[in-house]
């Protein structure tokens, strides 16, 4: 399998943890569907831990529990594809996953086997109760030899929180997206320090192999197994907007079906997604230029236009934040500057910045926009 862009969609982790069932996952498919969430390009559902028996089959077969999934696993993936979506799935490899369930260590092709007749499209693969005596690199490399070995594309999503080395191997074992730190939390602090701890790695993510922020907590309003205290729309704004700006995956976490109004309208913000999905898929140059809570981002796309974000990290102060185009190598000479568009709006606007990149913004929050440089005179 190879994903050339930032695999979307849609996990049921950060809201409902181990309550998961058949219905939910029919349901929030069809949110998805309904909300237009699909076609903004949310194409994945996948069901995180807790979806198994916690004991094997007398055979040593995984098995879904019949009390959460009635008509088992390829009864849903049939479901999803039959909406034009895909289905995911979660497993780990130490023997048991992060809530007790059976992990894969040592059952990886039969797991694998399992997978692919129930028509998974996707394979979360986590890093509890790894066993010492093995490196990362020689567990993951077992489990994307299991997958492949079955024959179906299945998107390889590993999540072992950027432990032993994950930098140095993720590439060869084939990962195909690699969660790079520990667990998202529903607050702002968590999401700016998984941000800030990310920037110096982002050059190596790239087409086939992206950096994993962790799942999105927009709407989720402080309810649901990661709440934290919850964030203000502002911050909900920052963090869909830097996830795009590092080309992360974006897997939704919050209701599908209760989500609406401005949350849907940022989720489904198509310059926003363009950004996220552009084929080039370069690092950021990141400009911190007084050393302080205003900072701004530039980043080359695919087309030769770049994509700024200007974020205030200020609790309590609006301000103006801006990026000067000498540092990203424009002559200021009046004969160059960016035609602009907003996405907030979508508007293109009238002005041509030709020293900068300029906006007001309020605290903890991020305006983006997408330039293209333009003769001037
Ligand atoms: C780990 C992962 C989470 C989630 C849980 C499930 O903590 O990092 O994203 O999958 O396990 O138990």
């Amino acid at each position: 399998m190879t994903v050339s862009t930032p695999p979307m969609g849609w996990n049921t982790w950060n809201t409902f943890g181990e309550n998961i069932n058949e219905d939910l996952i029919i349901e929030s498919c069809e949110a998805m569907v309904d909300k237009g969430l699909r076609d903004a390009g949310y194409e994945y559902v996948v069901i995180d831990d807790c979806w198994s028996t916690k004991e094997r089959d007398p055979d040593g077969n995984l098995r879904a529990d019949p009390s959460k999934f009635p008509h088992g696993i390829k009864y849903l993936s049939d479901y999803v594809h039959s909406k034009g979506m895909k289905m995911g799935i979660y497993s780990s490899c130490g023997p048991k996953t992060c809530m007790g369930y059976p992990g894969s260590l040592d059952r990886e092709y039969a797991d694998a086997k399992f997978f692919a007749e129930n028509e998974i499209d996707y394979l979360k693969y986590d890093w509890c109760y790894h066993p010492r005596n093995l490196e990362g690199k020689t567990l993951y490399n077992r489990m994307k030899m299991a997958l492949n070995a079955t024959g179906r594309d299945i998107v390889f999503s590993v999540c072992n929180w950027g432990e032993d080395d994950l930098l140095e191997w993720i590439r060869s074992v084939g990962g195909d997206l690699y969660r790079s730190t520990g667990d998202i939390a529903d607050n702002y602090t968590s999401i700016k320090g998984i941000f800030h701890s990310q920037i110096e790695n982002l050059p190596l993510s790239g087409p086939n192999c992206f950096n994993d922020l962790d799942m999105l907590v927009c709407g989720m309003n402080n309810s649901g197994n990661v709440s934290a205290g919850g964030c203000s729309y502002e911050e909900y704004k920052t963090h869909f907007c830097l996830w795009c700006m590092a080309q992360s995956p974006l897997m939704i976490g919050c209701d599908v079906r209760k989500v609406n109004g401005e949350i849907l309208d940022l989720l489904k913000n198509p310059y926003l997604i363009a950004i996220d999905q552009d084929p080039a898929v370069r690092p950021l140059i990141q400009w911190n230029k007084k050393g302080d809570d205003r900072f701004s981002y530039a980043k080359q796309l695919a087309n030769g236009e770049y994509a700024f974000a200007l974020t205030n990290y200020s609790d309590d102060e609006t301000q103006a934040v801006h990026m000067s185009f000498a540092e990203i190598g424009l002559p200021l000479n009046g004969e160059w500057g960016f035609k602009m568009r907003d996405c907030d709006s979508g508007e293109v606007i009238e002005k041509v910045f030709e020293d900068k990149i300029y906006a007001t913004v309020k605290p903890h929050s991020t305006r983006v926009f997408r330039g293209k440089l333009v003769r001037v005179r």
